[in-house]
């Protein structure tokens, strides 16, 4: 049996500038205490949204970045790789680096239109277009409201391409009692689909 290797155990997690950065950096937080390395890449509108909506200023550098990120989470900043985003020798740029999944979250109108045309134009949509390609997940946390026709046109695309659309659209049914509760409500979905689910996480049913 073939062992995989750390790209292919790896995940990419991009960040756009759709509202619901809180949603990016539980995943983010998730995924390190789950001990999975990730490629992390922000849109320059991910890094304002995160200033107005969580008070995280992060800087351009990718180092920087991923120390920042770590120091707001209190995680360890090893798992975190971040690249720019014309970093076109970065492991997300490739098939052939071999990762297999990707996560954009919070994934705006915007990029979900860039990605569903192949415009390739940043290593955002470069590497969706990899995971697209290769026939590998990609999972998409579009947030908009309303939505048009061209964001449902978009979205329908790429589902029909094997994209998954985890929409942020929170569910009331578990009575969440906090915002944590609301913001772990989608990322435990996310992970049901990374195939890391928490067994802490209310199922329906139970
Ligand atoms: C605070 C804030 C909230 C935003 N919320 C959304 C949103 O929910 N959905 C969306 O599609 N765009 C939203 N935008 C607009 C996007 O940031 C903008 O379209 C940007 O060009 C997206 O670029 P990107 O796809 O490269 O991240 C928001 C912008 C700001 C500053």
């Amino acid at each position: 049996m073939s062992k995989q290797t750390p790209a292919e155990q790896s995940i990419v997690v991009a960040v756009t500038g759709a509202s619901g950065s809180a949603y990016a950096l539980r995943l983010i937080q998730r995924l390190s205490q789950a001990g999975v390395k990730q490629h992390i890449l922000l849109s320059d509108a991910a890094r304002v949204v995160f200033k107005q909506e969580v008070d995280l200023v992060l800087p351009m550098e990718t180092d920087g970045t991923a120390q920042a990120l770590a120091q707001h989470l209190n995680i360890a900043a090893d798992l975190l790789h971040c690249y720019s985003l014309n970093d076109w020798f970065s492991p997300t740029a490739s098939g052939s680096a071999g990762i297999k999944k990707m996560v954009v979250v919070p994934c705006s109108m915007g990029t979900l239109a860039r990605i569903a045309c192949g415009a390739s134009d940043n290593l955002i949509e470069r590497a969706a277009d990899v995971m697209l390609k290769e026939r590998r997940q990609l999972i998409l946390v579009p947030r908009e409201t309303p939505l048009s026709s061209i964001h449902l046109e978009n979205m329908l695309k790429l589902s029909q391409l094997g994209a998954h659309i985890i929409p942020a659209m929170p569910g009331f049914y578990h009575k969440p009692q906090s915002l944590d509760d609301i913001i772990n409500f989608l990322v435990d979905r996310i992970l049901d689909h990374l195939d890391l689910s928490n067994p802490e996480a209310k199922k329906w049913g139970s």
